[in-house]
């Protein structure tokens, strides 16, 4: 879907893009006045799919001039009470949006009309979507096809849309022969997502996850996840798989996780990195709560929560590992511009998603812009020193710390080693309670 995003002011026209691409994954064209636009339409002729206008951007007679020029595209104008009225005189096919809910507004209408067929959503004959082979299964019979990668850029079709197959059939074709992965296309994503959430609800109802059961899933979902937002973005369904998921974790902790006991069963974590390393996080940081005796569920829902959403917008693995502006500059020959400006920025446009979720608690998105802060201040985005990063970022950032030391060091995992590689980083304010917590793991 190609989209014409016409808005002046910059700074919160970027955060519509970001939110355009990561919700739709479509393509934006920018325009900061009614002739800009008009001169980008007819001039580079893209196929624009959809014109959404922000604010009024010229006198009546001009609006309703551009309206009337472009009403065979389908135009989503965000304006507030006092225009709302002088719009009805406009023509074409379009929807007035308060610009209170200017996002929730546009995604129920594009949603809608991507339901009525006025809208195409993304379509892609290639499989794009990679999903663990369990995980998959899991949900099957799909109603698209199933695909198996046989190399870069070359699939076959596995399983046919309408197929009848028996779980022990798939299995022989792929968990038995090492298949990790299997694909489906984008358009498929909307099923998959729902019957995934029928299946979390399942786990949760039955009640008897172990914390071991509920990380492999974790970090099968969160896998899923990061695929999905990449491929159809943060949709809403997508944000309640995550919330379910996070449930799941949740109840498989209980109430007073033991932090040690967490350590001893992760040494042997596999799995992809960000997957991988965002799971402990999130259970590291829920046992870290109890060991200063700041436990409690809702604590435990903002970190889990914060584990599970706060590398989801980064895509290299290699570079999601890296710890600080010092490592990403050493390093930085190995990555794009595009990756490294990612990077920098993935805090706030992690924060920037999870704001966009419904019923979430505050304070998740502030433990996610602020988790590679620094307490001397040289962390990024923000560069803040202690007194400014909250005490449950606090919390957090040292968590974060523990579970790449707890994935790096696996069997040569000694608390003694962590304590002396951090006690000078984290010697101010909270820190220093945080690290003085782990003191009494010394015998583990
Ligand atoms: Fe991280
Ligand atoms: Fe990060």
């Amino acid at each position: 879907m190609e989209v014409l995003l016409i808005q002046k002011d910059q700074q919160e026209r970027e955060r519509f893009v970001f939110f355009m691409e990561s919700t739709y994954g479509c393509v934006l064209h920018e325009a900061t006045q009614l002739d800009h636009a008009h001169e980008l339409i007819q001039r580079e002729n893209p196929k624009i799919d959809l014109i959404i206008v922000v604010g009024a951007l010229g006198n009546d007679d001009e609006m309703k001039k551009f309206s009337m020029e472009t009403s065979s595209i389908p135009s989503i104008y965000i304006l507030d009470d006092a225009l709302r009225d002088r719009a009805a005189g406009w023509e074409g096919t379009f929807l007035v949006v308060d610009p209170d809910q200017q996002m929730e507004g546009t995604v129920g209408a594009i949603d809608d009309w991507i339901e009525q067929g006025i809208l195409e959503g993304s379509k892609s004959e290639q499989p794009q979507v990679r999903i663990r082979t369990r995980l998959l299964l899991s949900v099957c019979p799909l109603k698209g096809d199933v695909f198996i990668r046989l190399n870069e850029g070359k699939f076959v079709k596995l399983f046919k849309q309408g197929d009848v197959f028996e779980q022990s059939d798939m299995e022989k074709y792929t968990i038995n022969k090492g298949v990790e992965y299997l694909y489906i296309q984008r358009e498929q994503c909307k099923e998959f997502v729902a019957k995934l959430g029928e299946e979390l609800k399942k786990v949760l109802a039955a009640g008897r996850l172990t914390v071991e059961g509920s990380a492999k899933l974790n970090e099968s979902v969160h896998e899923a996840v990061h695929e999905l937002v990449a491929n159809i973005g943060f949709t809403r369904e997508v944000q309640e798989l995550v919330k379910t998921q996070v449930e799941v974790s949740m109840r498989a902790l209980g109430k007073e996780p033991s932090l040690s006991d967490l350590m001893k069963k992760f040494l042997s974590m596999e799995g992809q990195y960000i997957s991988a390393h965002s799971t402990l996080t999130s259970y590291l940081a829920c046992g870290l709560a109890v060991q200063l005796q700041w436990g409690s569920a809702p604590t435990f829902h903002k970190l889990t929560l914060a584990g599970f959403l706060h590398d989801i917008t980064l895509n290299n693995q290699e570079l999601a590992g890296i710890r600080s502006l010092k490592e990403l500059e050493e390093k930085k020959s190995k990555f794009t511009a595009e990756e490294v400006k990612d990077f920098r920025e993935h805090p706030i446009k992690s924060a920037e998603m999870t704001r966009r979720m419904a019923e979430v608690p505050p304070d998740v998105d502030t433990i996610i812009r602020q988790h590679h802060e620094r307490p001397d201040g040289s962390g990024f985005p923000g560069g803040l020193e202690h007194k400014y990063i909250a005490p449950l970022s606090s919390l957090f950032i040292v968590a974060h710390d523990l579970a790449d030391y707890t994935l790096e060091a696996r069997d040569s995992f000694n608390i003694e080693v962590f304590l002396q590689s951090v006690s000078e980083t984290y010697k101010a304010s909270y820190f220093r309670k945080i690290l003085a917590s782990l003191e009494t793991l010394r015998k583990f």
